[in-house]
């Protein structure tokens, strides 16, 4: 058995996600792959900072953030280190970077990611920023420390999209990847299709928890934008930007438009595009209508989907969860999982 002592930059909702899933399901993860995952280290912001190298449990991080909404009554040799210290001073062998995500900077998660790699930590993160800004030099630096950056919780939260795309279509040949990649825009479209007015729609999105903190960047097509970045990066070996994706946000989609589509036996959908025309790679995202018998004309909801067309296989979609806690929390399961089978290689 090998046991990985694991230090949570962030413990919000996808932080606890993840120590719901290892609390529950961590024993079953032991036996069936060999590997233990233990928190060592939990820092955030919000709730406080502790470090016990001989490990922290789950169930007391929980009951502690739920009973007292914050963690700094569980004793622990050391408490109140920021982020840095935690990163250097822990002997955590991957950090869990889940800080909030910023498409702009990518920080304070990208310094985050650079101190883990520059240990010899590797990194498993659910955060768009550092992944989208500035992944080829992350990547770069993980291989000279001789370490693993695994992101499965950037897009599509914990549905497979990067793995199915990196390792099981390896050698297949994408060559173009359209999807749903915006859970927000892709509930409120459906809900307006229900009659609802968008302002109500969004609030409800709000409040089932699948909006980013502003909502800003789901309805103008920013976060799927920082998504399509990141799979022409991290599966088409491109190097874009965020300024590459040509984008068009959801936001003057009236009711009106909405039935137009119906009236002619279509949808409107917010659909993130990577295509290479004539050598050249393009990439967008925009509302587009979309034939009721298109693949992902039928994906309604929160729901994401993806289709990788690929020259050997023609079209893969997956459809599956975009956002949600357990389903984050899941993506780092599944990147804990990903460095434990790298490592015994
Ligand atoms: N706000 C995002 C969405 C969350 O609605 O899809 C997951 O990135």
């Amino acid at each position: 058995m090998k046991t990985y002592r694991l230090a949570l930059i962030g413990f919000g909702n996808v932080g606890q996600g993840l120590a719901q899933i290892l609390r529950d399901r961590g024993p079953e993860l032991g036996e069936r792959y060999g590997a233990t995952f233990q928190i060592v280290a939990v820092c955030d912001f919000l709730q406080g900072s502790l470090y016990n190298p001989v490990g922290l449990d789950p169930a007391v991080l929980l009951a502690a953030v739920e009973n007292d909404g914050h963690l700094r009554n569980i004793e622990a040799p050391q408490q109140g280190w920021d982020a840095e210290e935690t990163i250097s001073g822990s002997k955590a062998d991957i950090i869990v970077e889940m800080s909030y995500t910023n498409l702009e900077t990518g920080e304070p998660a990208t310094s985050h990611v650079r101190w883990a790699l520059q240990a010899g930590k590797h990194v498993a993160t659910t955060n768009k920023g550092p992944i989208a800004l500035h992944y080829a030099e992350l990547a770069d630096m993980a291989r000279q420390n001789k370490v693993e950056i695994e992101a499965e919780g950037t897009v599509m939260s914990g549905t497979p999209a990067i793995h199915l795309g990196r390792d099981q279509l390896a050698g297949a040949g994408i060559k173009r990847i359209q999807g749903i990649l915006n859970g927000t825009t892709n509930y409120i479209l459906t809900q307006m299709e229900g009659g609802a007015s968008y302002a109500d729609a969004l609030r409800e999105a709000q409040v089932q928890g699948y909006a980013e903190a502003d909502p800003t960047g789901d309805v103008e097509g920013i976060d799927a934008a920082g998504k399509v970045v990141i799979l022409a990066n991290l599966l088409m070996g491109e190097s874009l930007t965020m300024a590459d994706v040509k984008r068009t946000g959801i936001t003057g989609i009236t009711l009106e438009d909405v039935g137009a589509a119906r009236a002619a036996g279509e949808r409107w959908k917010l659909i993130g595009t990577i295509e290479r025309k004539n050598g050249q790679i393009q990439a967008s995202v925009q509302p587009v209508r979309l034939p009721l018998s298109h693949p992902l004309a039928s994906v309604s909801g929160a729901t994401n989907a993806i289709t990788y067309a690929t020259d050997l296989l023609g079209d893969v979609t997956l459809v599956g969860p975009g956002a949600g806690r357990i389903e984050t929390g899941y993506a780092v399961v599944s990147d804990l999982l990903a460095i434990h089978r790298a490592k015994k290689q």
